[in-house]
């Protein structure tokens, strides 16, 4: 009996240490990304409002991702020179060296979705579809979950939006 519960033991901390390697493997960290870019500083800290970025939410289908030019609006000087991470970007932008970002929020091509038709004329707020960004102290969106078909579906349906396929498939 004793020896079963030892074995059981083990078993569950050998688990609990595999699933914890294996997550930190699988999840990439801060590292990959190329600039350490913090949503948390920018939006919550500092003010700067969604659209002064993401210039397309209200007007076109995409959001877009300010790049190199627009961050050197603020970095072409260091606001706190103790800031390790600000130091990269003002790196950067010295160079003028243009960023890749990675982006997790996609649909594909054969779905039809616009921004402004959701923000703009449906004044749903970011939140609804992105969560709190402003909370978001890297670019490694922990809490992301993939766009699914459900997700837009059960939306339209509780907000009596047509679910027509033709409305969200070309
Ligand atoms: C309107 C001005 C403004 C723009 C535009 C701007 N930033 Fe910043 N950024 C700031 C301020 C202010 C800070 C905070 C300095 C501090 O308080 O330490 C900051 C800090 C940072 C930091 C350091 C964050 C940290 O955790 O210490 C990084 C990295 C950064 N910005 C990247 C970017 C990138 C990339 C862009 C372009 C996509 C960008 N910023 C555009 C104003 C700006
Ligand atoms: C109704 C849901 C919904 C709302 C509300 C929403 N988004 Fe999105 N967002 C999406 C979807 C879906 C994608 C992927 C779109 C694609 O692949 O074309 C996306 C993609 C993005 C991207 C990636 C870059 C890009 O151009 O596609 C950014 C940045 C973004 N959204 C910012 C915002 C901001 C800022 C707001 C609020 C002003 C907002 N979104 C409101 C659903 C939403
Ligand atoms: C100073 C510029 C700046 C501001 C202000 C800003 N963003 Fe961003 N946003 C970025 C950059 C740069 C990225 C790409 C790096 C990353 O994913 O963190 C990004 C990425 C995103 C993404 C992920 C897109 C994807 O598909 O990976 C979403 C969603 C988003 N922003 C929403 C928001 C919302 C909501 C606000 C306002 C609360 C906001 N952003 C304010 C610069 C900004
Ligand atoms: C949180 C709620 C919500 C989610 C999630 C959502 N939508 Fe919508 N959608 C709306 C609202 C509200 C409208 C009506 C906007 C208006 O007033 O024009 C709309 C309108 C639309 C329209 C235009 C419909 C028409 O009448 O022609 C399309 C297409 C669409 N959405 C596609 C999508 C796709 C694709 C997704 C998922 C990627 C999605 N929506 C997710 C709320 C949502
Ligand atoms: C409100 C928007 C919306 C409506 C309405 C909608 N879809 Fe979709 N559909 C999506 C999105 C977003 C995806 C891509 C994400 C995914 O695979 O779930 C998708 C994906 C699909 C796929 C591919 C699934 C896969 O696993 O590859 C099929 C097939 C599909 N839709 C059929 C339909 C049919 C049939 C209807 C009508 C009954 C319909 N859709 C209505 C948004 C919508």
């Amino acid at each position: 009996m004793k020896n079963k519960l030892f074995v059981l033991i083990l078993f569950v901390i050998g688990a609990a240490v595999g699933y914890f390697i294996f997550n930190h493997k699988s999840t990439s960290s801060t590292d990959d990304y190329p600039v350490p870019f913090s949503h948390y500083v920018h939006t919550s800290k500092h003010k700067i409002k969604c659209v002064n970025c993401h210039r397309g939410v209200e007007t076109d289908a995409r959001a877009g991702i300010p790049n190199i030019d627009y961050c050197s609006m603020c970095h072409s000087t260091l606001i706190n020179p103790a800031s390790k991470r600000e130091k990269i970007i003002y790196n950067l932008v010295k160079e003028n060296k243009p960023i890749v970002w990675k982006v997790h929020y996609t649909v594909p091509d054969y779905v039809y979705f616009s921004h402004r038709r959701h923000v703009k004329l449906g004044k749903l707020d970011c939140t609804a579809c992105h969560g709190d960004m402003t909370k978001q102290d890297s670019p490694d969106l922990k809490n992301f979950s993939p766009i699914m078909m459900p997700f837009c579906f059960n939306c339209h349906e509780q907000k009596d939006i047509t679910t027509d396929c033709g409305n969200c498939h070309h």
